[in-house]
């Protein structure tokens, strides 16, 4: 992947001016609903472009990166029927996912909260902060797609046996502050 604008790596069939516009290089820390935002406008926006980039892996789930600066991730995700994540929280960064075909389901919780569940169909788009943990699967009979992000990237996540298991005070991860390039290529590694 090459750094087609000052600040943000690109995927390249990504690389438009609305993605540019709003990827917001000099942005450190994105909130719950700034990721949403986001995430939310490029799987309207960018429809048709995902969908040429989008592929499904039955060995596991399958994502590729779509965008990074240093203040925020951006991936484009596809669960086939059956596929999905464990219990999980995000080491303190924020979020959000965009539901871009299919639908998912997803169970979550907040610090010390009951667990919930809720379907996350087409258009469903969420942002959450730094104390929330969840599992998402794709329960349905088609395969599915989803837009996430992540402020700030590459914080890891904790996996947890059930979200019973979550604990009420979730600390948060040091975050990776480096710079792009070594940032590049540890997403690059590691995924989302
Ligand atoms: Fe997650």
């Amino acid at each position: 992947m090459t750094t087609t604008i000052p600040g943000a790596y690109l995927h390249p069939k990504l690389d438009v001016q609305l993605l540019r516009d709003i990827i917001h290089p000099d942005r450190d820390l994105w909130t719950p609903r700034e990721l949403r935002e986001l995430t939310s406008t490029v799987a309207a926006e960018l429809t048709s472009p995902l969908l040429e980039v989008l592929e499904y892996s039955a060995e596991r789930r399958w994502w590729v990166r779509l965008g990074l600066t240093t203040g925020v991730e951006l991936w484009l995700l596809s669960w086939l029927p059956g596929q999905g994540t464990e219990p999980h929280d995000h080491g303190g960064a924020a979020g959000s996912f965009t539901v871009l075909t299919g639908e998912l389901a997803e169970d979550y919780r907040y610090p010390g909260g009951p667990v919930r569940s809720a379907a996350r169909p087409v258009g469903s788009a969420l942002g959450f902060g730094a104390g929330r943990a969840h599992q998402v699967v794709n329960r349905g009979p088609v395969g599915a797609a989803s837009v996430h992000a992540y402020s700030p990237p590459l914080v890891p996540t904790r996996e947890y046996p059930s979200l019973a298991d979550v604990p009420d005070v979730i600390e948060a991860l040091p975050a990776q502050r480096l710079p792009l390039d070594q940032l590049d290529l540890l997403t690059e590694l590691e995924g989302p």
